[in-house]
């Protein structure tokens, strides 16, 4: 096999082993071929308590997205409105997002919710914590699968 292709089968490998990060006393997560499919939490997730996570300080995903259902009235438009999002996009598919957008695409502004390893400028109280608990981010996934 030429080196090319050597450098390509090692940066893959790295990358699937980024998947099965353990954060900050969290469960660790699996990631492949764009999705998790385990949940990370146990507990049955309820999508009223997602909508209000979605809409806090903490989460803050209407400063870029707009979700017109939760009733909020103002959102940001730094990224696609979240409305339909349960009919494009598995569980699977928005637990990965969710977790780490930089496994899709490298220049993401949307900050990574759940992985603690290789980020930078975190203020030194946050460090190797996740911004959102696994359950947070269970009831906030049950709420955009109602977004249909
Ligand atoms: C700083 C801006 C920003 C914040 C905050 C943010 N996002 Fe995003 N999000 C983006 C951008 C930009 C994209 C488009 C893809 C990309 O560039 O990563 C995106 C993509 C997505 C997608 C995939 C898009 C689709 O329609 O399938 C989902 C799902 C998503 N975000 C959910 C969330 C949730 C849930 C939160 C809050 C917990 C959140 N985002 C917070 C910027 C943000």
């Amino acid at each position: 096999m030429p080196m090319k292709h050597w450098a390509s089968v090692i940066a893959m490998v790295a990358v699937a082993l980024a998947g099965c990060v353990a954060p900050g006393g969290g469960p660790p997560y699996q990631m492949s071929g764009g999705e998790i499919r385990q949940p990370l939490a146990n507990g049955v997730p309820d999508a009223e308590r997602g909508r209000k996570v979605l809409v806090s300080r903490e989460a803050n995903c209407i400063l870029c997205h707009a979700v017109p259902e939760t009733g909020e009235r103002f959102y940001g438009n730094l990224a696609p409105p979240l409305s339909g999002v349960g009919k494009r996009s598995s569980a699977a598919q928005m637990r990965a997002r969710i977790v780490d957008p930089q496994a899709f695409n490298a220049e993401s502004i949307m900050p990574a919710y759940y992985r603690v390893e290789g980020l930078h400028r975190v203020a030194e109280p946050l460090r190797g914590k996740p911004v959102l608990t696994a359950e947070q981010i269970e009831d906030v996934i049950a709420y955009l699968q109602t977004l249909q």
